[in-house]
């Protein structure tokens, strides 16, 4: 792990490092409208300390990408044939000049490699100062800004510059310009008395058959409650035995201060998969996260996710990554705070091991349009990294429909940034990465979509050639002119696949409760997929690593892999949303999987997908 180095007093430092450097002329790097929402309140205190990241530019980024798809796509003759994390680390290299540059420039400032803590790849520059130094090396000022619905503060600006000779070496410098605001994507959370589920459904109630591909049927009782027998009888998973020993591993991130109970885990346990009973999950702390257990500190987003991940692949070992450091934060502390978003610090840690779970299930996310183009591209480009390593990494794809799911019109976002304050739908970043699997969600059996399902079009990542057929099949069954100005058709399309999302029956604080939102879906398709890395890992078979590529061949070649959604829309924004249609779609993706089918092709020989 990179070790953090304490900014000293830079009036120290200055006397011996004044350069002239620092006064040469700069260049506006990042400007935005004031964000809405947001108002804008003192100045920030000049002693108030911030981490500020600097991104360098790497070079060679196409070629990694160039790597990925090869390795992931399953007609390439170097499917799987991931890259190691050295190869990686020298693919998103930056240029020494720049590095070089850039030290000089902060050096100027009285600011040496002591105080600074650097990425393994050098790509990322950390170093902590105090707001009038970041206000004079950016040429800006520093405010409070305060949310105008929860009261909130952060301290921000809506413009940086840096010097001009180092436009081409600097991509992009935070916590400036973010206004962005990371969510937990649980819509529905009610405490449901333990006999609801039996007296709802008869014990003797006929199972309900399933027109999926595989004929199988599932208990009556899973259209009023989920649990772990329920998905691994829709998703056609029952009796696969995964390895404990083969390497197989499964990892669940938490963030905004979710913690993970282990005691509700065996009462989930008890009540679901007595057979995983007193076994339990490893936890890692990063940048000051916590898991506090006790038994009221519960999270009901992350004993969802733990509880459904680690349950449907149980014995594979879990890991749960407790990630601290998040915006909002209360200005007047005056000790030293990253207030980015915090995905970039879990990717950080994670980037720098060796051991990484080969599938992994996040349910946060922010509204797109309020995440810096340049930050996303980043960040994205870090997803693309673990990809490139053989990881598969899951997001749900958003709460709200076409919308960002405000109700209270005073906080919704379905207007365009841009200051032009046009109305538009609100894909969900990260889902909207183009390497990263997007999950939306269904509900009931026979499964249609879920109202809250996210879904739609990326307005900053073009449409990746993996989803090209399956999407433009999409476009061209929308009546002409339809939701005109409100999407970009030509944007990355998410959801890519999808999963129960509702009803699911968790413990937490030592009560059963029905929980919702794919929040929900997202771990249970990471379950899915890591019983397939399970399959391939015990036949010597890499992982499966970065998916959508195999997922729109699969969805091509032979579709019954994946239980087609056709029923049920995604309202947003004032708007019924899209439908969920034959093929894939913008509520559901690609569809549900079929454990059983998709089992039996990715454990043959994935050249031979072709003749299929
Ligand atoms: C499941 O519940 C939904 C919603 O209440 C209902 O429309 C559907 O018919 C039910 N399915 C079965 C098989 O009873
Ligand atoms: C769990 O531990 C308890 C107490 O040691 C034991 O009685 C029980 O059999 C264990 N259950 C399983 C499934 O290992
Ligand atoms: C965990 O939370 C409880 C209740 O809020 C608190 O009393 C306790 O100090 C916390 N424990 C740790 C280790 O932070
Ligand atoms: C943008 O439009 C919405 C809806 O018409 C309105 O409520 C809001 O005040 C407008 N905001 C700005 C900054 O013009
Ligand atoms: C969804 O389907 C309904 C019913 O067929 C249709 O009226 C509507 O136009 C469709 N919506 C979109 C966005 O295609």
């Amino acid at each position: 792990m990179r070790s953090l180095s304490v900014w000293v007093p830079v009036a120290l430092a200055a006397v011996v490092f004044a350069v002239p450097a620092k006064d040469c002329a700069h260049k506006v790097k990042e400007s935005v409208p004031p964000p809405r929402g947001w108002t804008k309140s003192a100045p920030a205190p000049a002693d108030h300390v911030i981490e500020l990241r600097i991104a360098l530019p790497q070079p060679k980024f196409s070629e990694l990408e160039k790597h990925l798809y090869e390795v992931s796509d399953p007609f390439h003759d170097r499917y799987g044939q991931h890259l190691s994390k050295e190869e990686v680390e020298s693919l998103v290299a930056p240029e020494a000049e720049s590095i070089h540059l850039v030290n000089e420039w902060l050096a100027s400032h009285g600011l040496i490699e002591d105080h600074l803590s650097r990425s393994p790849a050098k790509d990322w520059v950390t170093v902590k100062v105090p707001v009038s130094l970041a206000e004079e090396m950016l040429k800006t000022e520093y405010h409070v800004w305060t949310h105008d619905a929860t009261g909130d503060a952060v301290v921000r600006t809506t413009a940086y510059s840096i010097p001009e000779h180092l436009d081409s070496h600097v991509e992009l410098i935070q916590p400036t310009t973010m206004f962005s605001r990371m969510k937990s994507l649980k819509t529905s959370f009610r405490i449901n008395d333990a006999q609801e589920k039996t007296a709802l459904v008869p014990a003797d109630a006929p199972p309900i058959s399933v027109p999926s591909a595989s004929g199988g049927h599932v208990d009556a009782s899973c259209n009023q409650t989920i649990t772990i027998t329920c998905l691994l009888e829709l998703y056609n998973a029952v009796g696969f035995k995964p390895s404990a020993k083969n390497g197989n591993q499964i990892g669940i991130t938490g963030y905004l201060e979710q913690f993970a109970n282990k005691e509700d885990l065996q009462l989930f346990y008890a009540d679901q998969r007595p057979d995983a009973l007193n076994s339990s999950f490893k936890t890692i702390l990063i940048n000051g996260g916590l898991n506090n257990q006790t038994l009221s500190e519960a999270g009901a987003e992350a004993n969802l996710d733990t509880q459904f991940a680690y349950g449907l692949t149980f014995p594979t070992p879990g890991t749960f990554f407790s990630t601290g450091g998040r915006p909002p934060f209360k200005p007047d502390v005056l000790t030293p705070t990253n207030t980015n978003e915090p995905y970039l610090d879990w990717l950080d840690f994670v980037l720098a091991q060796k051991d990484i779970p080969q599938t992994i299930s996040t349910s946060y996310a922010d509204d797109e349009q309020t995440v810096p183009e340049s930050f996303a591209k980043r960040v994205c480009n870090g997803f693309a990294q673990l990809g490139a390593r053989g990881v598969s990494l899951m997001f749900s794809s958003g709460d709200g429909g076409v919308g960002d799911g405000e109700e209270d019109p005073a906080l919704q976002q379905c207007f365009t940034n841009d200051g032009r304050n046009a109305t538009r739908f609100v894909p969900l970043f990260p889902p909207a990465c183009p390497f990263v699997t997007a999950v939306g969600g269904t509900i009931h059996v026979p499964e249609t979509a879920v109202f809250f399902s996210g879904g739609g079009f990326s307005d900053v990542f073009p449409r990746p050639a993996y989803q090209e057929l399956a999407v433009t099949k999409f476009l061209d069954t929308l009546a002409p002119g339809t939701y005109k100005g409100l999407f970009n058709p030509n944007g990355r399309a998410i959801p890519d696949v999808a999963a129960q999302a509702d009803l699911f029956r968790i413990f937490l604080s030592g009560r059963p409760v029905s929980i919702g939102g794919t929040s929900a879906a997202a771990p249970t398709f990471s379950g899915i997929v890591s019983l397939l890395n399970s399959a391939r890992l015990s036949k010597g078979l890499p992982p499966l690593g970065f998916l959508n590529p195999l997922i729109y061949a699969i969805h091509a070649l032979e579709p019954t892999a994946f239980n087609d959604i056709t029923v049920g829309n995604n309202p947003g924004c004032g708007t019924p949303g899209f439908n969920a249609t034959k093929g894939w779609d913008p509520v559901t993706g690609v569809g549900t999987p079929n454990f059983g089918k998709l089992k039996d092709i990715v454990t043959l020989d994935l050249l031979h997908i072709a003749g299929l």
